[in-house]
């Protein structure tokens, strides 16, 4: 018998033009009570340049997968499986879940190629250093060992996010600006090592409306000017609406839906996307734009049954089939794949 392959044997998908190709990804938590499977079997692809928005409910795995494609899964955390094929700016395709997490071609790839922004701010700034010094650290690490030249870089992005009095508030610690202010120093940080991929989880969330627009705006500007790819992760079904390209919607640790954002507007497939674009505003504006207006939550997944995530809340769930298997993600037609029996009987085949 054939010795099953490693998946450091594993080949990259063909003629890979992908910035990102997520494959299988499977990243669990060692729980007390078993196996919290955050991540259970994950494909995502981004091209270079394009915005790809990740949305679903709380607890859906989205920030995992984040966590898991830079390397920064907390312990008990673990990738179970899977590869994330990278091609890198010198155009080596390399597999960043067999790198080491703390080896030095993940910490040279994290900040200076691949970098991510938070919904807090003060989770990834210190409170103790300023903002100038801070941006000067990640621009020496990656950029240049010229402190001078660190310094001019640092500045010239505190501009380019818009910070009025940059060389005033270079010397400021971040509890001295407000939180949109803070979110722009993060995304000069972020951006500050022009990176190929941005992750965005939740940026904007924590921010009041008009706020959160700006960022947004500011957003979409910098990736103009910079080309780089965006990971975007939301609740929010207008933002998606407003800066993605293409949309995978998140269940229970799986792509449940893929395709570009105009059809999973027209044309959602998913039972659990159509309920979720029910839950858009109307025209008398008076229902949410965030997911938790479907009742019900997501379940946990720890010893859950073999069978569709979104069977318990599905009402086109087919009893004797939904909660017997999973189904596979399939392709609908060249731009549109969705994982529901009823589109196809094709089935996950077991890890
Ligand atoms: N550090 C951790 N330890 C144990 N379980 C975790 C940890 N982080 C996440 N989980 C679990 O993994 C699953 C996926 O969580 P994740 O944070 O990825 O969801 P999410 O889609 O980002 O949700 P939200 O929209 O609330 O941010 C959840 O069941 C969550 O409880
Ligand atoms: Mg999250």
């Amino acid at each position: 018998m054939k010795a099953p392959l490693t998946s450091k044997q594993i080949p990259p998908p063909p003629q890979m033009t992908n910035l990102l190709a997520v494959r299988s990804l499977r990243t669990y938590f060692k729980t007390d009570e078993g196996l919290l499977k955050a991540v259970d079997g994950v494909d995502l692809d981004i091209a270079p340049g394009t915005t790809v928005g990740v949305i679903g409910e709380s607890g859906s795995g989205k920030s995992v997968t984040a966590q898991s494609v830079m390397r920064i899964v907390p312990k008990p955390g673990f990738i179970a499986n899977g590869q994330i094929w990278f091609r890198r700016k010198n155009h080596q395709l390399v597999d960043l879940a067999s790198l080491s997490p703390r080896g030095t071609e993940i910490r040279a790839i994290r900040g200076g190629e691949i970098s991510m922004i938070f919904q807090e701010p003060m989770t990834s700034l210190s409170p103790v250093h300023t903002i100038g010094n801070q941006l000067m650290e990640a621009i020496l690490l990656h950029r240049t060992k010229d402190k001078q030249a660190a310094r001019e870089i640092a500045l010239d992005m505190l501009t380019r996010v818009e910070i009025s009095n940059p060389t005033q508030r270079f010397n400021e610690y971040p509890h001295q600006l407000s939180g949109g202010m803070r979110q722009r120093v993060m995304i000069a940080m972020a951006l500050s090592c022009h990176p190929s991929l941005l992750i965005a989880d939740e940026p904007t969330t924590a921010l009041d409306v008009t706020v959160q627009a700006q960022v947004l705006e500011l957003l979409k500007h910098l990736q103009d000017e910079f080309g780089m790819a965006v990971m975007y992760i939301t609740h929010n079904l207008g933002v998606i609406a407003e800066i993605a390209d293409q949309v995978n919607v998140m269940y229970l640790g799986r792509v449940v839906e893929r395709t570009h954002t105009v059809e999973l507007f027209k044309n959602p497939l998913h039972p659990y996307t159509q309920r979720l674009l029910q839950s858009i505003p109307r025209l008398d504006g008076r229902s949410r734009t965030h997911l938790d207006a479907i009742e019900g939550n997501v379940p946990i997944p720890l010893n859950f049954p073999r069978q569709c995530g979104f069977y318990s809340r599905c009402s086109k769930a087919v009893p004797g089939r939904c909660d017997v298997s999973v189904p596979a993600l399939v392709k609908i037609d060249d731009q549109h794949d969705v994982r529901c029996f009823l589109y196809s009987d094709e089935e996950e085949p077991l890890p």
